[in-house]
């Protein structure tokens, strides 16, 4: 018998096996076995591929590509083999409050190759991160807190407003601000002041081309992420022999990285440098003492038992730099955007920039400017403000900085999703777009209305806390978002600040329509608006 004959005679069969073996496999188990077949598919081809759903999130089409399966299928409805999405609140409930574990998506949040509290996946060490920094970002402590009001009265008073005030010069020209990076520069000012003090922190809002070339390196990493958080293996296979899906997003990286840990460096030297004089209230780097001290705390009661000890403990500074350095880039971005949009939608009703201003002149003491400054407010009275609460909190609803798919993975060996069983394992997500354009609780939900959050006589007050409930800006249960106190506190302050004293006009605002992403922005990454001072308005 020669070889080619056993070949011949073996192949035909090993074929047949092959394939009876992949058609069960890939085809017939997905299909009719897998117990994710009753969940309605949004493609015909969920049930046995990823293609479809891998091709919508290259292409930037993710939020509406899901956005209209569920209009077509119903609330559950499954993306992928091995996928599910969910876009009613029950459904929401027992996933967020229910602490699945995060999927591993979230991994390339891993700055310094160092975990932190965004991206630990296991809620038993998140909890340990988490603690660590929580209780600073609580709304009592927010508002009781002396740093942050002196932060934000040095910030607001000599960045801020001399920069809308150089900008709307009688007589002069009224030179236009682009918006979308000025209020990213206020939002990173003030989370790094809070996070490393004020003299630590970083002056974006004055050092307008460091800030523009910072910008530059975080956009870039934005489209470059599909490889590395949907085709993780095929990124390093192909890594080896010179193709680097993720290069160019891994350069800037580093280089965002090793500003950040400057900022920490220099703030742990001023903190060792002890017996030099007590750091005033601004100087406070509220956000890094907490976290040493939680640190301290883990290493001295747990030590090496530590379910975080290989990390967080024995790489201590990666550890507070991988930390901080998400906090960062949670906070500057999400809040720039919501603020360009509020602007934005101001601009178009000087009607509402004046009832807002009457608001805001309401508050004891208020934020006229008076000799060049203004004074920081009562925070719970600031925030009490149902004007400034409601279109703010729609800005949130309809933009949705973080609205995104926000994956997890349910557990073994499985859990009841509705009405269905849905095994361990799989890939489940929620978006606060999608929820937020519900029509049940959100009418009209493409129409920014501030008023569908005020109290009126024809609004009761159940199908209020109901569409309280519905919101989902900063997602819910333990993962939630660990900065909504601060970022609300913030906005409120830069517009209370802004909106008291000046009037604001679109100049440019084309290509304001949204991106559709994990986090969205402005499509051509800018705004243009003139301010005007209010008495001149
Ligand atoms: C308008 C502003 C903001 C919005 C809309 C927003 C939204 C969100 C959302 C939706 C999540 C959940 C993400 C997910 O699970 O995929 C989240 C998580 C998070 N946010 Fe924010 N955020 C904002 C501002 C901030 C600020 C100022 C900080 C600063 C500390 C921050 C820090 C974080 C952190 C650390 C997490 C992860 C929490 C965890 O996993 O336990 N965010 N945010
Ligand atoms: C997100 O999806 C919703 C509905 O699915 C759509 O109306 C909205 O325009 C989308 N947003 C973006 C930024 O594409
Ligand atoms: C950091 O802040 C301290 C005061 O808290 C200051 O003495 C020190 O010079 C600052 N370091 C840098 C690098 O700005
Ligand atoms: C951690 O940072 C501090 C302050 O910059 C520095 O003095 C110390 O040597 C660093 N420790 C390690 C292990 O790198
Ligand atoms: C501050 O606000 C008041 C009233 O809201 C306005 O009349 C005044 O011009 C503002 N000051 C500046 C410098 O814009």
């Amino acid at each position: 018998m020669t070889f080619e004959v056993i070949s011949h005679d073996l192949a035909f069969p090993a074929f047949i096996l092959l394939a009876a073996l992949s058609l069960l496999r890939f085809v017939l188990y997905p299909v009719l076995l897998s117990a994710l077949a009753k969940v309605p598919k949004a493609h015909w081809s969920c049930g046995v591929s990823s293609v479809w759903i891998l091709w919508a999130r290259y292409t930037n089409r993710e939020n509406r590509t899901i956005g209209e399966a569920h209009r077509r299928y119903g609330p559950i409805v499954r993306l992928a083999p091995n996928e599910v999405s969910i876009n009613d609140m029950e459904s929401v409930k027992t996933v967020y409050q229910g602490g699945f574990d995060k999927h591993q998506w979230y991994s390339v949040f891993n700055n310094y190759g160092v975990p932190n509290v965004f991206c630990s996946i296991y809620a038993k060490e998140h909890s340990i991160r988490k603690r660590m920094v929580s209780h600073v970002y609580s709304k009592s402590y927010l508002h009781s807190s002396a740093s942050l009001a002196a932060q934000a009265d040095d910030i607001l008073n000599t960045r801020v407003l001399p920069t809308l005030d150089t900008s709307s010069h009688e007589g002069q020209a009224h030179q236009a601000i682009d918006v979308h990076s000025f209020f990213a520069a206020a939002a990173m000012d003030f989370i790094t002041a809070y996070t490393f003090g004020l003299q630590n922190s970083s002056n974006f809002i004055q050092q307008k081309v460091y800030h523009d070339h910072w910008l530059e390196l975080y956009r870039s990493r934005k489209g470059y992420s599909f490889f590395s958080q949907e085709l993780p293996m095929l990124s390093k296979l192909l890594s080896p022999i010179g193709l680097h899906l993720t290069a160019r997003m891994e350069a800037a990286n580093r280089e965002l990285e090793e500003w950040c840990a400057k900022l920490c460096a220099a703030t742990l030297s001023s903190l060792a440098m002890k017996g030099s004089k007590p750091q005033t209230p601004a100087d406070q780097p509220v956000v890094l003492r907490a976290l040493l001290h939680g640190l301290d705390k883990e290493e001295r009661v747990r030590g090496k038992e530590s379910p975080i000890f290989s990390t967080a403990i024995s790489q201590r500074n990666l550890t507070i730099s991988s930390e901080l350095f998400d906090h960062i880039l949670a906070g500057q971005e999400t809040t720039g955007v919501a603020l360009t949009y509020l602007s934005w939608h101001l601009s178009q009703s000087q009607d509402l920039q004046h009832q807002l201003r009457a608001e805001l002149l309401s508050l004891t003491p208020n934020m006229r400017m008076e000799s060049g400054k203004v004074n920081i407010p009562n925070s719970g009275q600031l925030d009490r403000l149902p004007l400034l609460h409601a279109v703010i909190i729609e800005t949130v609803r309809l933009y949705a900085p973080a609205g995104g798919p926000e994956p997890r993975v349910t557990p073994h060996p499985s859990c009841r999703i509705g009405p269905y069983e849905i095994p361990g394992g799989v890939r489940i997500s929620a978006s606060a777009y999608n929820l937020h354009r519900d029509e049940r609780h959100f009418p009209h939900a493409e129409i920014w209305d501030h008023t569908r959050w005020l109290h009126t006589d024809d609004m009761d007050e159940e199908r209020q806390k109901e569409m309280n409930r519905q919101f989902w800006g900063f997602s819910s249960g333990g993962r939630m978002c660990l900065g909504s106190n601060f970022a609300m506190h913030e906005m409120k302050l830069l517009v209370a600040a802004i909106y008291t004293n000046y009037t604001s006009h679109i100049v440019d605002d084309e290509g304001i329509a949204p991106t559709d992403g994990y986090t969205s922005h402005p499509t051509s990454g800018q705004l243009w608006l003139r301010f005007e001072r209010a008495d001149l308005g």
